[in-house]
C-alpha cells in the first residue's frame, strides 16, 4: 500500500491542529496505520529546536531561523515521515514546509527562491495541503481563549501576520493540484466535515 502524506497549514489560531486530531482519528477506525505529527517537531532533535524556535527569549535573524526550521525538518523528514510512508502509512502534519515559504519568506523577507532550493532539497512533496484561513478577529479570539503565553511568533506585529495570511493564500492559489483553501472562521464541526469529504474524494481515505 502506497503511503499518503497529508499536511494541514495556516495563520495562528485557524485550528489546524483541531483539525488534524480529528483526521487522525477518522481514518485510524478504518483499519489505517497513521502517524499524526509536527514542525517545528516530531523527532527528539527537532522537538528540542522547537523548543528554541518558539521561546520568545529567543534572538535569530530571518535567515538563521530559516536554517533552523530546515534542520530540523531534514531529521523529521528522515526519521519519521519516509520511513511511515515507506510502511503505507497516512502521515498528517500540522505544518510543513509551506510555514516557512509564508512565514520566513512572505513574512520576514527571506530569499523565497532560496527557501524554494531548500525545499527541493527536503525532496518530499504533500500529497493533499490544506491552508486553514481565519480572519485576524477569530484568530485573536481563538487565541485569547486557549490562554497560552504567547510564542516568539504569535509576538509578531499585524504586519508581518497579514503578509503570511496573504503567503499561504498565494502558495495555495499556485498550486491547485496539492493545496485547498479552507475557510477556518466556520464553526470546528464544519471545518472538519469538509476536509474529511475532501480527502475522501481526493485521496479515496
Ligand atoms: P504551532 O504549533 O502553533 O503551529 O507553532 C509553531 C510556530 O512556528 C508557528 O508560530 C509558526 C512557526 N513556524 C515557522 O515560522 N516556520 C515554519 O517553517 C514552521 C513549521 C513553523
Amino acid at each position: 500500500m502506497k503511503g499518503v502524506f497529508i499536511t494541514f497549514e495556516g495563520g495562528e489560531g485557524a485550528g489546524k491542529s483541531t483539525v488534524a486530531r480529528r483526521l487522525a482519528a477518522a481514518l485510524q477506525t478504518s483499519g489505517r496505520e497513521v502517524v499524526l505529527t509536527r514542525e517545528p517537531g516530531g523527532t527528539p532533535g527537532a522537538e528540542a529546536v522547537r523548543g528554541l524556535l518558539l521561546d520568545p527569549v529567543t534572538q535569530l535573524t530571518p535567515l538563521a531561523d530559516t536554517l533552523l526550521h530546515f534542520a530540523a525538518r531534514a531529521d523529521h523528514v528522515a526519521r519519521v515521515i519516509n520511513p511511515a510512508l515507506a510502511r503505507g502509512a497516512v502521515v498528517i502534519c500540522d505544518r510543513f514546509y509551506d510555514s516557512t515559504m509564508a512565514y520566513q519568506g512572505y513574512g520576514l523577507g527571506v530569499d523565497r527562491a532560496a527557501i524554494a532550493a531548500l525545499i527541493g532539497l527536503m525532496g518530499l512533496k504533500p500529497d493533499l495541503t490544506f491552508v486553514l484561513e481565519v480572519s485576524q478577529f477569530t484568530a485573536k479570539q481563538r487565541l485569547a481563549s486557549r490562554g497560552n503565553v504567547a510564542d516568539r511568533y504569535e509576538l509578531m506585529g499585524p504586519e508581518v501576520m497579514a503578509r503570511i495570511a496573504a503567503g499561504f493564500h498565494a502558495i495555495a492559489v499556485a498550486e491547485p493540484e496539492r493545496c485547498v483553501l479552507v475557510d477556518a472562521n466556520a464553526e470546528a464541526d464544519a471545518v472538519f466535515a469538509e476536509v474529511a469529504a475532501l480527502v475522501a474524494k481526493r485521496l479515496g481515505l
